[in-house]
Order: structure tokens, then C-alpha cells, then sequence
């Protein structure tokens, strides 16, 4: 389907942000630096979003600082500002060398056997009788159980963790209402409060995240308030992501049973039936940045402070980059999509991303004629702009005998 002309981009218009793709490909062909609601530049083609991404004057910390300024004097300010999304050079290098080691593919082999084990945890119930809410009982527990490992915090706590990291995230988006900045708020103490208490319990041996990060902390390379800080941002964008691609993934599946079928013949195409699910309809919709420089886009003259938002959902479907870009179909030769980003910043946790991605979407393949267990108008989306996820995704299949 082809939207209508598009004047006045603005992702968080509710028909969007149901199915943002046709307004997408409106963009892509003729207008791919466009002036959108709010005076924000949208970025559409593949080839500008990887230049965008790959280009210093286009910062993050101008990002930050309206941020800061939207939720106002207080801890969740203090807090998220110093995450290294929204740091620039130099601190965003010192920050992502303390972290990096800890997502290496040799880091992270400790986890596969938990992701494999967890995967199996909780389908347990599920197979026993045949239905399934996808999101809430195998995506969200799964990715954040997984990046509770990552940090070295043990699981018990996820319920409490998963409630406080939701409200904070909610704070860091575009669409968020007052209410939504006001829970933000009240989560935020709780938060810090176990992060702290998990902080003082701890040592700085081990692998884990938490511990290279105390090292870097007595070393001179990082504060505690980084370290808060860190741990709260990793726990929301670590699970809010992997939970949002899982359902996303699955119903990209559902929604072609020929490539269901496909992958349920052949588990050996589950690594590139990821990368289509991943190009297909990604998380992560839009990166934002904020130009420190007057710079020429396709004719169009970007001011300096003017906020610019790299749309990956649309480079992902840029005909100039991919052949029949709305067609779903695991079998294509993958080339990278921009769902991890680019360049500098580019995703830490793709390797653990992937890893869960592969076994959930695996696991659920293979379950006896699974098939959607709602009509497509009942499935709604999360109220977000830059993360695309779905509220649930009920799914039927034969239970196990
Ligand atoms: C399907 C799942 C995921 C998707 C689609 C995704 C997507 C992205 C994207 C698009 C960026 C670039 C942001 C920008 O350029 O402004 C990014 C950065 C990042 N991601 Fe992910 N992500 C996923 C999973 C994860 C996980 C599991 C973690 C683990 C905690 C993680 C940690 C990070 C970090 C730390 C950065 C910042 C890197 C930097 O600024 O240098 N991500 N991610």
C-alpha cells in the first residue's frame, strides 16, 4: 500500500506507528531528507543513514541535554545522562572500551547454555497446553533474564527490575506523556537502590559486566554514577530490544506461513531467517542526533542544533539497496540491514541479540502447526516512536502429547 503524501513526518501519529512501512516508502522515494513534524530532519535512504551514522558532527550530547531539560532537575536526570548513548568522544571511547570486553562472542559464551536453558524453562508450561501469549511469557522474561546475566545480578529480582526499567525507558521517548516522565520519576529511586545495593555486594573479579566495570571504577576509568547508570540503560535497552525483535520476528513468520514452513524444515536456516526478521521490521525504528555543523543533505541545508532522526525501518526497505525490499523472505542472500546501527556506535549487544533471537525464533518454529492465535486487528503496538514492539502475540499450536 502506498501512503498518501506525506507533509509533515511525525512517528508518533498512531497510524504510523501501527505500520509506519508505506509512509516509509513515501519518503524513500520522494523526499529522503525531510523537513517532519516538530522541525525534525527525517533520514530515510540506506546510504544517507550510513553516512549519517558514520559522522561526528552528527552528536549525541545536544540529544542529552534536551532530555535533561524535558524531565527536569532530579535522579533520573543525573542517572541517564550519563549513559553512553548519550555520550560523544571522548567519553563515549572510554566508556565503550570499559564495556566492550564483556560482549565479545568468547565473553559471551558463558550465556548460551542459560539462553538455551531459559528458552526451554519457559516454553515448558506452554507446550503442556498448546496456547501461548508470546511477549509476556517467553520474549521479556528470556531478554531480561539474558542481560541480567550479561551483568552478573542474579534473577530473582526481575519482576521488580523489568517494572522500574519499562517506566524509565518510557521517559527516554519521543511520544512520552507526563504521566509517563512522573513514573519515570518514582521508579527511578527504587532503581538506583538496587543497583547500589547489587554494586556494594559485589567484587570486581569475574567476567561479568558488573565486575569489569568495579575494576574500571578503582582503576580511574569510570564513576559509580556511570556505573548506576549503566546498569539501568543496559537493562532497559537490552530488553526491551531482544523482547520487541522476538515478537516482531514471529510475526513476520506467522504472517508467511511458506517461510514458517521453510524454517521448520530446514533449522539450519534459522541464523539468516534472523537477519530477515532483523531487516524485515526491526525494534529499533529511528536514531536520533543533533548536528554540531551546518551540513548539505541531498540539496537540503541542515542547521546546526537542528535534530536529525536516522530512520532504520525505512533504509531497511530501500529499494537502492535491496531487491524486492518488501518481500520477506529468509532465503535472500542477508546484507547487513541498519537495525544495529553503524559505524561507531554500533550495537554492543548484537552477538547476544542474535544468540537469543536464533534459539527463541528456532524453539518456536519447531512447535507442532503453530499458528496466530488472534486476527491481526486484535495485535496493537507498545505507544513508542523509536521501539516497535507488539503488546502480545497469542499463539495456538498442537500441545505436546
Ligand atoms: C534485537 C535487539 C537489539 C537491537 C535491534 C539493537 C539496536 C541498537 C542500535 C540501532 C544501536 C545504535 C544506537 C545509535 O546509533 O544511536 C544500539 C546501540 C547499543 N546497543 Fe543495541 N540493540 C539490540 C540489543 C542490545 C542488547 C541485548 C544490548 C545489551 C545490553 C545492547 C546494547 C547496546 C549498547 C550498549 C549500545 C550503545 C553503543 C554505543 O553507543 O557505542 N543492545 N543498539
Amino acid at each position: 500500500m502506498l501512503a498518501d503524501a506525506v507533509t509533515a513526518f511525525d512517528p508518533t501519529a498512531d497510524d504510523v506507528r501501527r505500520d509506519p512501512y508505506p509512509s516509509y516508502h513515501w519518503l524513500l522515494r520522494h523526499d529522503p531528507v525531510h523537513r517532519g513534524a516538530h522541525h525534525v530532519w527525517y533520514v530515510s535512504r540506506f546510504g544517507d543513514v550510513r553516512a549519517v551514522l558514520g559522522d561526528e558532527r552528527f552528536a549525541r550530547t545536544g540529544i542529552r541535554q534536551f532530555w535533561t531539560d524535558l524531565v527536569g532537575p532530579g535522579l533520573l536526570s543525573r542517572i541517564v545522562g550519563d549513559i553512553i548513548l548519550f555520550q560523544d568522544e571522548p567519553d563515549h571511547g572510554r566508556l565503550r572500551g570499559v564495556v566492550g570486553p564483556a560482549f565479545s562472542p568468547s565473553a559471551l559464551r558463558r550465556l548460551e547454555p542459560v539462553i538455551a536453558a531459559t528458552v526451554e524453562d519457559l516454553l515448558r508450561p506452554a507446550r503442556a497446553r498448546g496456547t501461548m501469549d508470546v511477549v509476556a511469557e517467553l520474549a521479556y522474561p528470556l531478554a531480561l533474564r539474558a542481560v541480567l546475566g550479561l551483568l552478573g545480578l542474579p534473577d530473582g529480582d526481575e519482576d521488580a527490575v523489568g517494572r522500574w526499567s519499562r517506566a524509565v525507558g518510557r521517559t527516554l521517548d519521543r511520544g512520552a506523556s507526563a504521566e509517563d516522565m512522573r513514573q519515570g520519576h518514582a521508579a527511578i529511586a527504587e532503581f538506583a537502590d538496587y543497583v547500589e545495593q547489587a554494586l556494594a555486594a559485589r567484587r570486581d573479579d569475574g567476567e561479568d559486566l558488573l565486575a569489569l566495570m568495579l575494576a574500571a571504577h578503582r582503576r580511574g576509568l569510570m564513576s559509580r554514577n556511570e556505573i548506576v547508570s549503566t546498569v539501568v540503560t543496559f537493562i532497559f535497552t537490552g530488553h526491551e530490544t531482544v523482547a520487541s525483535q522476538v515478537g516482531n520476528g514471529l510475526l513476520s513468520l506467522l504472517n508467511h506461513p511458506d517461510q514458517l514452513d521453510l524454517l521448520r524444515g530446514a533449522p539450519q536456516l534459522v541464523a539468516p531467517a534472523v537477519e530477515e526478521c532483523l531487516r524485515y521490521d526491526p525494534a529499533v525504528q529511528s536514531n536520533t542526533r543533533q548536528l554540531t555543523a551546518d551540513v548539505e543533505l541531498h540539496g537540503r541545508l541542515l542547521g546546526r542544533h537542528d535534530v536529525v532522526v536516522v530512520l532504520a525501518g525505512a533504509a531497511n526497505r530501500d529499494p537502492l539497496r535491496y531487491d524486492r525490499p518488501d518481500e520477506f523472505d529468509i532465503r535472500r542472500d542477508p546484507i547487513p540491514s541498519m537495525s544495529f546501527g553503524a559505524g561507531m556506535r554500533y550495537c554492543l549487544g548484537s552477538y547476544l541479540a542474535r544468540l537469543q533471537l536464533r534459539t527463541a525464533l528456532g524453539a518456536l518454529a519447531g512447535l507442532p502447526d503453530l499458528r496466530p492465535a488472534t486476527a491481526p486487528e486484535g495485535l496493537t503496538y507498545q505507544p513508542r516512536t523509536m521501539f516497535r514492539g507488539l503488546t502480545r502475540l497469542p499463539v495456538a499450536f498442537t500441545p505436546a502429547g
